[in-house]
């Protein structure tokens, strides 16, 4: 989609984080927003802050976990823009580690239920709406480089992550399939200077913080610091649509990780282990 200007942007998890930044640069580029959240008081303060810099915003509180909310989403906006050109299904958030065994079904379903099924949700209530209108599109999927190498620790968010670039690249073959104008991008970035360690904010009935998990929690903020900024990334997603690009990598030098993955594949061995996260 080489234009965007006067186009309708949809972003999830936009109170923070990456996903503010796509909406910052969405409204750089000209774009009427619909900025939409879990964290009401979050995204009145971001959405003020578009509209001061001259976008036309709509906020909506949704909870991507929630198909019936996802649903209103997509209405609201329709009703509002008559449009969705740039769909962001970006909300996610991080479990903190333990082993696999040890991980209450309470945190497999939180997991996979805002960063699987939110973007599930999102294509299902946006995607027909899109293809009626016959107009551009594109669809931008957040996953992580945890969706593309082997993971370590946390399988929870590796495998939600994995199953977004999975459904990704199905959405955009069945789209190539259809002839439709609408393209697909899965953002894979490396670490990034946001809010996600501290991603039970949001989380319904959240369990007490134990202190590893605290630690856990230290490390990874250290290490997110060490990463880029959000709204370098935001940029970056508005260039990819322009571009076209599929596959969006915020790190290349974390390249060798992937091939590593795929090189085990083919050679029939266990996958690289990278201590997650680095020191
Ligand atoms: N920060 C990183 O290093 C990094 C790396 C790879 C991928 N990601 C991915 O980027 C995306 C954005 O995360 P971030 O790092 O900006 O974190 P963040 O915590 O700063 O922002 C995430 C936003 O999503 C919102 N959110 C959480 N649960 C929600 C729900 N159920 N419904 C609607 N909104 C919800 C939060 O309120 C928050 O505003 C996530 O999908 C994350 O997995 C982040």
């Amino acid at each position: 989609m080489q234009e965007l200007g006067g186009r309708v942007a949809v972003v999830t998890g936009a109170a923070s984080g990456i996903g503010r930044g796509m909406a910052r640069a969405f409204a750089a580029e000209g774009m009427r927003v619909v900025a939409s959240d879990l964290e009401a008081g979050a995204l009145a303060v971001v959405a003020e802050e578009l509209r001061a810099s001259g976008a036309e915003v709509l906020e909506v509180v949704t909870d991507v976990a929630d198909a019936q909310a996802v649903e209103g989403l997509a209405a609201e906006s329709y009703a509002r823009f008559g449009a969705a050109h740039v769909l962001c299904n970006n909300a996610g958030v991080l479990n903190d580690n333990r082993p696999t065994w040890e991980s209450s079904l309470d945190e497999w379903s939180w997991v996979m239920g805002v960063n699987f099924m939110g973007v599930v949700h999102g294509v299902r209530s946006f995607v027909p709406r899109m293809l009626e209108g016959g107009e551009p599109g594109h669809i931008v999927n957040t996953a992580s480089m945890a969706g593309l190498m082997a993971g370590t620790t946390n399988a929870i968010y590796y495998a939600s992550k994995h199953g977004v670039v999975s459904l990704s690249e199905c959405i955009q073959n069945e789209l190539n399939a259809l002839g439709a104008p609408i393209g697909v991008s899965v953002l894979c970035p490396g670490p990034v200077r946001t809010e996600i360690v501290d991603s039970d904010r949001n989380r319904p009935n959240a369990p007490p913080v134990d202190e590893p998990s605290r630690e856990y929690r230290r490390r990874f903020r250290r290490f997110l610091d060490t990463g880029v900024e959000p709204d370098d990334v935001g940029r970056l997603v508005a260039d990819s649509i322009r571009d076209e690009r599929f596959y969006v990598l915020t790190h290349p030098s974390w390249d060798s990780l992937i091939k590593a993955r795929f090189e085990a594949m083919l050679d029939g061995t266990a996958p690289a282990a990278e201590r997650w996260p680095r020191e």
